[in-house]
């Protein structure tokens, strides 16, 4: 097992590839805190790794609210006394005209994909640079390295988030902490499907592999980068994309 004893915070599990990301970890030895919004998928994501013979535990946060990060922060380190791998997956999908686009939406893909992450990585860091070991995985998107005439906004929460992996690799790699990110493709999720509806199929049907791609293909790299086989990856954002970003 290859996350044995280790802890980690998976944000966004409820759903989707948090979700996948979860499973995936427990799979391998791994404690985890299950964490998003809504409770009842919260506690059915537990209830199916207990039942698997994982162990985790579903904490609540809005993470649009400063106040639930650093509660969530708080309760995470006082259920296991460490977090060594911290995802941060939660994400606002939208998908729309700039132009129709009003300033509570905005506020909401800001502070969900972008100053979430932050206000997080700046909570849980220290605790891993003390111990001089830990990882840290942003889930981006390729619409964070592409001009996508409906992802203007949701693109550029996820580019500047792509930056901060990159200025966190040079502020904490020298403290033993890899921080790298996933930039995927169209996955076929709940948010996905609300977001996109038939544009899904016709994006994946134009990618060198001509399929949508499952939650479980963006987890299993998760769990590449949370492993000590990549203990030399800093700073990459690694595309699981069914070939977009190469075309
Ligand atoms: N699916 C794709 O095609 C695709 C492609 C590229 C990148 N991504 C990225 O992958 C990540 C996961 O997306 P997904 O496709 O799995 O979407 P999803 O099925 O909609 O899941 C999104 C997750 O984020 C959580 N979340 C959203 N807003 C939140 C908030 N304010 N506070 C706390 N949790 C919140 C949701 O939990 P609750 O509802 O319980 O709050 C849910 O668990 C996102 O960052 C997305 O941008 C997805």
């Amino acid at each position: 097992m290859r996350l044995q004893g280790k802890t980690a915070l998976v944000t966004g599990a409820t759903s989707g590839i948090g979700q996948a990301i979860a499973q995936v970890f427990v799979r391998e030895g791994a404690q985890v805190i299950i964490t998003g919004r809504n409770k009842e998928r919260g506690q059915a994501v537990v209830e199916a790794i207990r039942l698997a013979g994982g162990s985790a535990v579903f904490i609540a946060a809005n993470l649009a609210s400063q106040r639930d990060i650093e509660s969530l922060a708080v309760q995470a380190l006082n259920a296991f006394g460490r977090i060594d791998i911290l995802v941060n997956n939660a994400g606002l999908l939208l998908s729309g005209a700039t132009g129709q686009t009003d300033e509570a939406t905005f506020d909401a893909v800001v502070a969900t994909n972008f100053k979430a992450p932050f206000y997080l990585t700046a909570a849980l860091a220290p605790q891993m640079a003390e111990r001089r070991a830990g990882k840290i995985i942003n889930i981006t998107t390729i619409s964070a390295h592409r001009g996508f005439p409906t992802a203007s906004l949701y693109g550029a929460t996820k580019a500047a988030l792509t930056l901060l992996t990159k200025a966190w690799a040079s502020e904490f790699g020298p403290n033993g902490i890899n921080v790298n990110a996933i930039a995927p493709g169209p996955v076929r999720t709940p948010g996905a499907e609300e977001s996109m509806g038939e544009r899904l199929d016709q994006v994946a049907s134009m990618l060198p592999a001509r399929r949508v791609g499952f939650p479980s293909e963006i987890a299993e790299a998760a769990l590449y980068l949370a492993s000590e086989e990549a203990s030399f990856i800093h700073g990459a954002i690694l595309p699981i994309d069914g070939g977009r970003l190469a075309i």
